[in-house]
C-alpha cells in the first residue's frame, strides 16, 4: 500500500501538470477531466464517448421551474430559521452575461455552501466542526432584466477533505445556473480574494490558465457593503467567449 500523499506531494504534482500544460502552448481554461492531483477525478471521469440524446425527449421528464416557484426570500440564507446564523454576514452580487456582455435574464441561480465553521449539512461531512441550527446553506434567485443577482449569506469557512493528508478547500460558494433547459445546467464555484489555500488546492489549480482561475475569485466591493450590517462581494459570471467562467463537470462534489 502506498503512503497517503502529503500536501507537498500534491503541490509538486500540480506544478508538474501546469508545467506540462504550459509546454503544450495554448493555455486552456478547462481542466482535464482526469486531473490526478484531484484524486477522485481519476475514478469518476468519463471513459466512454458521451451518449447523444434527443433534447426534446429529455424535456418530457426533467424538472421545470416558473417565476412563481422562486420566492425572493430564498436569496437570503440568513433568514431561513428562527435565529440568526453565526459568522460573517455577506452580500454576494453580480451579473450573468454572455461573451458580448449582454445580460442573461430570468436565469435560475442556485447556491450551496458550508457554514461559517466549514461544515455542510450532509451525511458525508462528519468533520468535527459545529453545524449551525440557523443555517442550511442553500439558496436560489432569478436574474433580473440586467442579468443581476444578489444573495445575502454567511461567509463560508474552509473545510478539510480526503484528497490527501491535511487537504483543505479554500472557502467557496457553489453556483448552479439552470439554463433554459435541464441539459444546459452549469455548475461552478466562487472564491474569496486573498485565500491562502489557492496555491494548495488541486480543484482550483486543475484549471490550467491563471486568468481563468482568477475569474472564479470575487472582488471585495466597499460600495456593496452595508454600514453596520454586511460586507459586499461582487462576482460576474460569463457564460461564453474567451473570458467565460470555468464550469465543472457534473460529478464533482467538493
Ligand atoms: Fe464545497
Amino acid at each position: 500500500m502506498t503512503a497517503e500523499p502529503t500536501q507537498d506531494d500534491i503541490t509538486r504534482e500540480i506544478q508538474e501538470k501546469q508545467r506540462e500544460a504550459a509546454e503544450r502552448g495554448i493555455p486552456s481554461r478547462h481542466p482535464s477531466r482526469d486531473f490526478a492531483p484531484y484524486r477522485s477525478s481519476i475514478l469518476r471521469h468519463p471513459t466512454h464517448e458521451l451518449v447523444k440524446t434527443d433534447p426534446e425527449e429529455i424535456e418530457r421528464t426533467t424538472p421545470a421551474f416558473g417565476h412563481i416557484d422562486v420566492d425572493p426570500y430564498e436569496s437570503d440564507l440568513t433568514i431561513q430559521h428562527p435565529g440568526e446564523p453565526l459568522g460573517e454576514r455577506i452580500i454576494v452580487e453580480g451579473r450573468v452575461v454572455d461573451g458580448d456582455g449582454r445580460p442573461v435574464r430570468n436565469q435560475l441561480i442556485e447556491i450551496w455552501q458550508a457554514n461559517a465553521s466549514g461544515r455542510y449539512i450532509h451525511k458525508r461531512d462528519q468533520h468535527p466542526a459545529p453545524l449551525d441550527p440557523n443555517f442550511t446553506g442553500v439558496g436560489r434567485a432569478l436574474t433580473g432584466d440586467d442579468g443581476s443577482y444578489r444573495f445575502v449569506t454567511i461567509k463560508p469557512g474552509p473545510y478539510p477533505w480526503g484528497n490527501h493528508r491535511n487537504a483543505w478547500r479554500p472557502a467557496h460558494i457553489h453556483f448552479s445556473l439552470f439554463g433554459n433547459a435541464f441539459t444546459e445546467r452549469l455548475v461552478t464555484q466562487m472564491y474569496f480574494p486573498g485565500d491562502p489555500l489557492f496555491a494548495l488546492d488541486p480543484i482550483y489549480q486543475s484549471i490550467p490558465d491563471q486568468a481563468a482561475r482568477d475569474r472564479l475569485i470575487s472582488t471585495y466591493d466597499h460600495n456593496l457593503s452595508v454600514p453596520e450590517w454586511a460586507l459586499g462581494y461582487r462576482w460576474d459570471i460569463v457564460l461564453t467567449g474567451a473570458t467565460a467562467t470555468w464550469m465543472e463537470d457534473e460529478h464533482a462534489d467538493h
